[in-house]
């Protein structure tokens, strides 16, 4: 069966630019291209969401010019593609907690959501100031909440919980891809990925071809998926 939930970690971009005597943030640049590409692909296959660590809970962490330049990149992003995510019927989301932004980057992707919000093909889902323990960490406390206000039982099952996450409308993560050959999930999606297939790819995230990534989702579509049963 096809995969309906493709997670990224876009990873490499640093490395990518240095390598030929650029700048950081020129990778980003680079890398937000690819965005683009990939997506176009993700679509083309029938993936149904397409989610993209494109800023992490701990990415805060990096130099000030770095962190700005990140902040920037929705606005060039969106003001060069949104037509043709259009055009494509593409939808975008965010999981993360926006409200850290600036009100410039917030409004660029709210600005991004609102107008996309009637196209029904795949949605694009960027995780921004997103980290999977804190994402858990929430949930966990507005259930509780929920239960201090006597909205929800004690007793509920695990796909009741997962109304709590940040992911609660999308189907399960059926794969999850690294790029540039780091082997770890970096605190992303960790609920999410309990079942998912990975694969950790050697190329920087802007070497990455459409024809490779198809290659990829094809290749892990024909793993045996078993769900801990025989
Ligand atoms: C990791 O590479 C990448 C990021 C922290 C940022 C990813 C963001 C994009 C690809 C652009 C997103 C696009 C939009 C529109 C928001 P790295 O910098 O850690 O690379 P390195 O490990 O080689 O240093």
């Amino acid at each position: 069966m096809g995969f309906k939930h493709v997670a990224l970690i876009m990873d490499g971009n640093g490395r990518w630019a240095k390598a030929q005597n650029k700048v950081r943030t020129f990778g980003h640049l680079q890398g937000s291209e690819k965005v683009r590409e990939i997506a176009i692909a993700a679509n083309d296959l029938g993936i149904e969401v397409l989610t993209l660590y494109a800023f992490s809970t701990e990415n805060w962490k990096r130099p000030k010019d770095e962190v700005d330049y990140l902040m920037a990149l929705p606005d060039v992003f969106f003001k060069k593609f949104l037509k043709e995510l259009m055009e494509k019927n593409i939808r975008i989301q965010t999981i993360g907690e926006l409200e850290a932004f600036p009100d410039s980057t917030r409004n660029v992707l709210l600005r991004a959501i609102e107008q996309t919000s009637n196209n029904t093909g795949m949605i694009l889902c960027f995780a921004m100031n997103y980290g999977g323990q804190r994402e858990i960490f929430l949930a966990a406390q507005h259930y509780h909440q929920a239960i201090l206000d006597g909205i929800i039982s004690k007793d509920i099952t695990l796909s009741e919980f997962e109304q709590f996450l940040m992911t609660k409308d999308y189907p399960a993560v059926d794969l999850c891809i690294r790029t540039s050959g780091e082997m770890r999930l970096s605190n992303f999606l960790l609920w999410q990925l309990a079942y998912a297939e990975l694969v950790f790819e050697p190329c920087a995230w802007p070497d990455l071809t459409a024809d490779h990534f198809k290659e990829i989702v094809l290749d892990a579509q024909k793993r045996d998926r078993r769900f801990g049963g025989l």
